[in-house]
């Protein structure tokens, strides 16, 4: 059954010129990728693991192979994975706000690459990607074939001499300056923000909402549960960003 979506929701999208959305986890949860802290999620990567053993480059250094090999169980996950309708709502939006003269920018903290394959365009990936891994010798990227890997970890195939890392932003690392850049400048001009499948908890994505609103933009909430950031919304329609988004995308573009 199509959800119902509020007129003020609909009207927000119908009249932004310039749309920001951040998205997390909940994005590609109807995917069959586990989220981190979702409690409906019997997969949850942050009930089942401490971050502080796998998301980090300390962790990496201790303990390599164990690393590599749970990120490469990661990326089966991703690769077996393909964009569900909520990707390819956000896809649609892009393509429809662009094609009318607006501007649209996705920050995405997710690693999966969905929202490419989906046809977004305009993505930046705040946390990196896991489908592109960089030799800690020589700092080549290397994009990564599908698992299973043949060693863990893996060495580098350009130098030999460097083992790969993936390409993720882990706890206590920067996030990459072209996307913070990106980021800075879409939510200086947007007038509408939409936060998406994602609990809001992790920082800076979770103050975009907080930077947008300060310039004046309408700020519209999609996820399955309540977060931080849902009484600061405009706007908050709870419930599968796979239902919700197509059924606001075409609330508000479709004819008839
Ligand atoms: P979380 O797992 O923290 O949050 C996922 C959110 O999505 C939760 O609020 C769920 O209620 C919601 N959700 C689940 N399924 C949904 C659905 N089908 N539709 C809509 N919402 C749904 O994931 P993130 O917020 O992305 O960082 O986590 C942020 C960062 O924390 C990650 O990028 C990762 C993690 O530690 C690093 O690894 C650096």
């Amino acid at each position: 059954m199509t959800p119902a979506v509020p007129s003020p929701a609909i009207g927000a999208l119908r009249d932004a010129r310039s749309i920001v959305v951040v998205t997390g986890a909940g994005v590609s949860a109807e995917s069959g990728i586990p989220t981190f802290r979702d409690k409906a999620d019997p997969d949850a990567l942050w009930a089942k693991h401490d971050p502080m053993d796998l998301a980090t480059a300390e962790a990496f250094m201790r303990d390599p192979a164990l690393v590599t090999r749970w990120y490469e169980w990661r990326l089966c996950r991703c690769t077996a994975c393909r964009p569900n309708p909520g990707h390819v709502a956000l896809a649609r939006l892009e393509a429809l706000v662009t094609r009318a003269g607006g501007a649209f920018t996705l920050l995405t903290q997710n690693v999966d690459g969905l929202h490419q394959e989906a046809g977004s365009r305009n993505v930046h990936e705040l946390h990196g990607s896991i489908r592109v891994w960089r030799c800690l010798s020589c700092a080549t990227e290397h994009p990564m074939p599908d698992p299973p890997f043949r060693e863990h970890p893996l060495h580098c195939p350009r130098c030999g001499k460097g083992i790969l890392r993936p390409g993720v932003v882990w706890f206590g690392e920067m996030l990459p300056e072209s996307a913070l850049v990106a980021a800075d400048r879409a939510l200086t001009n947007c007038d509408l923000f939409l936060s998406v499948g994602t609990s809001a908890v992790v920082y800076p994505a979770a103050a975009f909402a907080h930077g947008a609103r300060a310039h004046g933009a309408t700020v519209i909430e999609i996820n399955r549960d309540p977060t931080p950031l849902t009484k600061l919304a405009d706007l908050s329609l709870m419930g599968k960003a796979g239902e919700i988004l197509p059924a606001l995308v075409g609330e508000a573009f479709d004819e008839g």
